[in-house]
């Protein structure tokens, strides 16, 4: 498919439910792979599981999760059944970045560094053998950013035009996934019934208030920064 069919396919898909959406990617894209960290994730998964086609389910594994994560992790694997494949960053560069700058040097000259080996490069290398992956990316998590991501798109973070991306919950708010999580007694994050809401590595999460935005949770130190660690940064490139 080159970009003029992906724009026909997201004018098609537009208006489709998740479910039908993801049915569609898994059906049409073999070896497609959904991406899993967070509460959006475990929706895809459920639907996914409901189509009942095979499907790959990867996670990056930053080595700086919350404890809860890793045992939320493990919960979906058992409570589905599934293989969850685990990528982690390159040791080199992480044994570098610890050695030179610490463990928290984020806090000091931004999280790009830290997050350019821990997630974006893992996330590449798991993207050059593929041709489709699965998002849980939404409009409304992130005004700045991810206001206008489409159903399906060509990917243009990492390569060009050959990774087809799909983000099927993309016009569903919060409350709509969260009742979905409640209504099919899907697995969550502990971290969630402690104020939690958008949850990445632990030194870079904080629980909110109410009135907060879940996006002011993440990297709140660079208020003013367009928060993408770098997974999803062709948002940024077409804004
Ligand atoms: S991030 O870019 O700011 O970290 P966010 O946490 O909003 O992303 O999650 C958006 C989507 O990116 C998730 O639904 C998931 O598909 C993917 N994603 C984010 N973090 C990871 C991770 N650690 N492992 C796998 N996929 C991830
Ligand atoms: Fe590093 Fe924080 Fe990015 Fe995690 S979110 S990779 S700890 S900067």
């Amino acid at each position: 498919m080159d970009k003029e069919d992906i724009k026909r396919l997201n004018n098609d898909l537009m208006l489709k439910e998740p479910y039908e959406i993801i049915s569609y990617a898994i059906k049409n894209f073999p070896g497609i792979n959904i991406s899993f960290s967070g509460a959006e994730d475990v929706v895809l998964i459920d639907m996914a599981i409901r189509t009942n086609s095979d499907f790959n389910v990867f996670t990056l594994d930053t080595g700086r999760l919350h404890p809860e994560t890793y045992r939320f992790l493990d919960r979906v694997r058992e409570h589905y059944g599934i293989k969850i494949d685990v990528m982690f960053p390159r040791y080199t560069e992480v044994e570098r970045l610890a050695s030179d700058k610490g463990f928290f040097s984020f806090y000091k000259d931004s999280h790009n560094e830290c997050c350019r080996i821990r997630k974006v490069e893992p996330l590449k290398r798991r993207l050059s053998g593929i041709n489709a992956w699965i998002t849980g990316q939404r409009h409304d998590q992130n005004p700045g950013t991810r206001a206008n991501i489409p159903i399906v798109q060509m990917d243009p973070t990492f390569f060009d035009d050959r990774l087809v991306k799909f983000n099927p919950l993309a016009n569903w708010t919060l409350k709509q996934v969260w009742l979905y999580i409640l209504e099919n007694k899907v697995p969550y994050n502990e971290l969630h019934d402690r104020g939690y809401i958008s949850i990445g590595c632990e030194p870079c999460t904080k629980s909110i208030n109410p009135g907060e935005h879940e996006r002011d949770g993440r990297w709140w130190w660079e208020s003013n920064a367009k928060k993408e660690c770098g997974l999803h940064f062709g948002n940024i490139k077409q804004i």
